[in-house]
């Protein structure tokens, strides 16, 4: 029997029985589990494989519920949540007592976010607790965008995907947290950093081990597929380096000329970075399944979900 299934009342079950379910959301597929439950919550870590000390986002339903687990919610916090709750921002801010050292790893601060899917927010409404989900892919791994992602990823491992269809974004939340009331953006994702700047002025990123080594999502190798891949300017220019070899092809703009060995994949037909942003990593999963020799992608323009894209091919490119 699949254990992807529309039944939110069967979502509803294993929650409220310390059991985890994948949910969906408008970015990537997450394995939630009820925050106050430490059966719960360790069974997320030990499914993902993920290292104790990497913290987990919360998922709220609504604003006060977020500020009823945090001591203090700033003014450039409050801006962000009222222009993009439900939405693909996490807020980073301290935690009340209350809150399970086992979601923050000890931290003295929890991420929050309200997300912006209607399965997801009517499950989140119908429950008494928040649900902590980290995505729903093995630690490493690129995430899921569709319910079969997670189903071929965990199998009997977990009981069930709750079935959102394909996430709209396709890439994680913007990850902010304050330092000083400045603004510090820890991890680029499907919020522009434009649409932030918009909203709040200007923002430092601490996005790289080096500057953030406190969140430690930001691992340098991080959304990478089995298949070696790599990340250039010219991707003919690549295959013609690499002749004789089947190539995984990921392009914006760059017209490239179709062979036998390779497998070319446009992620826009009109260089609409939103849309590239959505199919990347659904794009990566099925390159992933044909056993290639190589992927290559374009580097994208660095601006908009241009520079959230970047972030990830560079990360999933990176050997260490
Ligand atoms: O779009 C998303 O954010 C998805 C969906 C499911 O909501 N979730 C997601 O979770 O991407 P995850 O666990 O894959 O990434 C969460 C990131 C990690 O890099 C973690 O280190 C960071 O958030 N994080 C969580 N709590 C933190 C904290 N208190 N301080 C610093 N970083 C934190
Ligand atoms: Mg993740």
């Amino acid at each position: 029997m699949s254990i992807i299934s529309h039944d939110i009342a069967q979502a509803i079950t294993l929650l409220n029985t310390d059991d985890v379910v994948a949910i969906p959301t408008e970015t990537v597929y997450g394995l939630a589990g009820n925050i106050y439950s430490e059966q719960a919550i360790k069974k997320i870590f030990a499914v993902k494989k993920r290292p104790l000390f990497n913290p987990l986002i919360v998922h709220v339903a609504t604003i006060a519920q977020a500020e009823a687990l945090v001591l203090g919610f700033p003014e450039k916090a409050q801006k962000l949540a009222q222009a993009f709750w439900p939405g693909s921002l996490t807020l980073i801010l301290k935690k009340k007592p209350t809150v399970p050292d086992l979601i923050t790893a000890g931290k003295d601060s929890v991420a929050l976010r309200i997300p912006n899917h209607p399965v997801t927010l009517e499950l989140l409404n119908r429950l008494d607790f928040p649900l902590a989900a980290p995505s729903a892919n093995p630690f490493g791994s690129i995430s899921p965008t569709q319910a079969s992602h997670v189903n071929d990823y965990f199998k009997d491992a977990i009981n069930m995907v709750l079935d959102g269809g394909t996430c709209t974004n396709g890439l994680e939340s913007t990850i902010i947290g304050f330092e000083n009331d400045e603004a510090v953006v820890y991890r680029l994702g499907s919020i522009a950093l434009e649409e932030i700047i918009a909203v709040i002025g200007n923002v430092t990123i601490k996005n790289t081990k080096d500057s953030a080594p406190l969140a430690p999502g930001m691992l340098s190798r991080h959304y990478a597929p089995s298949t070696k891949t790599y990340l250039v300017d010219d991707v003919a220019l690549f295959i013609a380096n690499h002749a004789g070899k089947k190539i995984g092809v990921i392009t914006h703009d760059q017209q490239v000329t179709a062979t036998p060995l390779l497998v070319l994949k446009r992620l826009s037909q009109t260089a609409n970075l939103k849309e590239a942003a959505a199919v990347l990593y659904s794009t990566m999963h099925e390159l992933d399944r044909l056993k290639l020799d190589l992927i290559v992608a374009q580097r994208f323009p660095d601006y908009g979900m241009g520079k959230s894209i970047n972030d990830r091919l560079e990360r999933a490119t990176k050997t260490n």
